[in-house]
């Protein structure tokens, strides 16, 4: 039997990262290759452990070059497409919407015809809960795979489009397709832009903390590899066609996650700094994940397993995050927090 082949794009990112190193442990029988441009968001010093694994490689391609896909396709015969590759900060977006219509909406387009003219068993298209837009602060209600997409954020909107490409292409083309939408990750190898790593990036080296609004926003958490879980189970036993949401109830203020980090730490309040709203702020996200957890998903990590072994992993790779905010990591952050 042939070798599955598992094109995983965005995997130097965040969650595509932990996603290829889990899938090279656990699946010796699969191929893994990692594609990435290596953005700002992409650094490949987290795989110097898998580097060395037989079953996993690395391609260095933009997704929204249509030549390199094809070839790609075409070199490789890929099995599966897991697309995790985009831009993903929320305050980028706003900034600098065209990247994120370049990359989202036209590389995810990219990928979709190279995966029908060339053939896949299956394209994952990983998304977002941002796309339904946001929630009262009424813990009653949550999004399921029914809410209506009203995305607010360019970044969000522009995962919107790519999901409704990607179902367009499924009900047009019979592409074989899953598109999963997940709450707010977290855990190793989070990029110091994001809430938590950034706060404990700089509760560690004692600076400030830049909260926005009043703090009372509320994210839905859940652990990077509870993510990685969700999709591989997605990726095999999920029913063609079909979207699944991902979360583990974890609602949290932005300002309970902020405390609880400081105190973690065993650090002052003092070193929160409220600074203005982000513009088009979501108020509150909550996932109903009950049709993922009727395909047999469950979460391993609560909130509180979580963070703490987060900040642990902070602590413990100092190296990596520092590397990380120096260069251009310190012009933007100016930037943003000037304004
Ligand atoms: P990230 O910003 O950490 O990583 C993105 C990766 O994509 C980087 O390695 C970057 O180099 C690569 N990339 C960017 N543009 C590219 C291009 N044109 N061609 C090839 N590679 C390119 O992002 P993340 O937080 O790991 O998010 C991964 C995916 O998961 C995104 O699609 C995002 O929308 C989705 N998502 C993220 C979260 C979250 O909480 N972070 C939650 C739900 C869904
Ligand atoms: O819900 C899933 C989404 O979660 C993903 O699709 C996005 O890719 C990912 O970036 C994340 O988006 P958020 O905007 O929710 O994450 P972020 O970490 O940027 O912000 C979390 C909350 O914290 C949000 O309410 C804004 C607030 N915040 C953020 C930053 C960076 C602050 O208060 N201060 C900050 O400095």
């Amino acid at each position: 039997m042939n070798r599955k082949r598992i094109l995983v794009t965005g995997g130097a990112g965040f969650i595509g990262g932990n996603f290829v190193q889990y899938m090279v442990e656990k699946y010796p029988i699969y191929d893994i290759y990692n594609l990435d441009l290596l953005t700002y968001a992409g650094d490949l010093s987290k795989h110097q452990e898998i580097e060395k694994q037989e079953n996993y490689f690395f391609l260095k391609a933009d997704i929204a070059d249509r030549g390199a896909i094809n070839s790609l396709f075409v070199e490789y015969k890929f099995d599966f497409v897991v697309h995790f590759a985009a831009e993903s900060h929320v305050d980028r977006s706003i900034t600098n919407p065209g990247i994120f219509v370049q990359t989202n909406v036209l590389g995810t387009q990219v990928l979709l015809d190279a995966a029908k003219q060339y053939g896949i068993t299956k394209f994952i298209h990983v998304s977002t809960d941002e796309v339904y837009g946001d929630l009262e602060f009424d813990p009653t209600t949550f999004f399921t795979e029914d809410t209506p997409l009203q995305p607010n954020s360019p970044y969000s909107a522009s995962k919107a489009s790519s999901d409704l490409l990607v179902r367009a292409y499924h009900e047009t083309f019979g592409l074989p397709i899953n598109i999963t939408r997940c709450s707010n990750n977290y855990g190793p190898y989070h990029f110091p832009e994001k809430l938590i790593p950034l706060t404990i990036s700089r509760v560690l080296n004692n600076q400030k903390v830049p909260v926005y609004g009043d703090g009372k926003n509320v994210r839905d958490w859940l652990h990077v590899l509870d993510h990685c879980s969700a999709i591989d189970l997605v990726m095999h036993e999920g029913i063609n066609g079909e979207v699944y949401n991902v979360g583990g109830h974890n609602e949290r203020t932005n300002l309970e996650v902020v405390k609880t980090i400081i105190e973690t730490l065993n650090k002052s309040e003092e070193l929160i700094k409220y600074v203005s709203d982000r513009l088009g702020h979501d108020k509150r996200y909550a996932i109903d994940p009950s049709k993922l957890e009727k395909l047999g998903w469950k979460p391993k990590y609560t909130f509180e397993t979580g963070i703490a072994q987060t900040i642990q992993w902070y602590i413990d790779n100092k190296k990596w995050w520092e590397k990380i905010i120096s260069g251009e990591y310190q012009t933007y952050f100016e930037k943003q927090y000037t304004n």
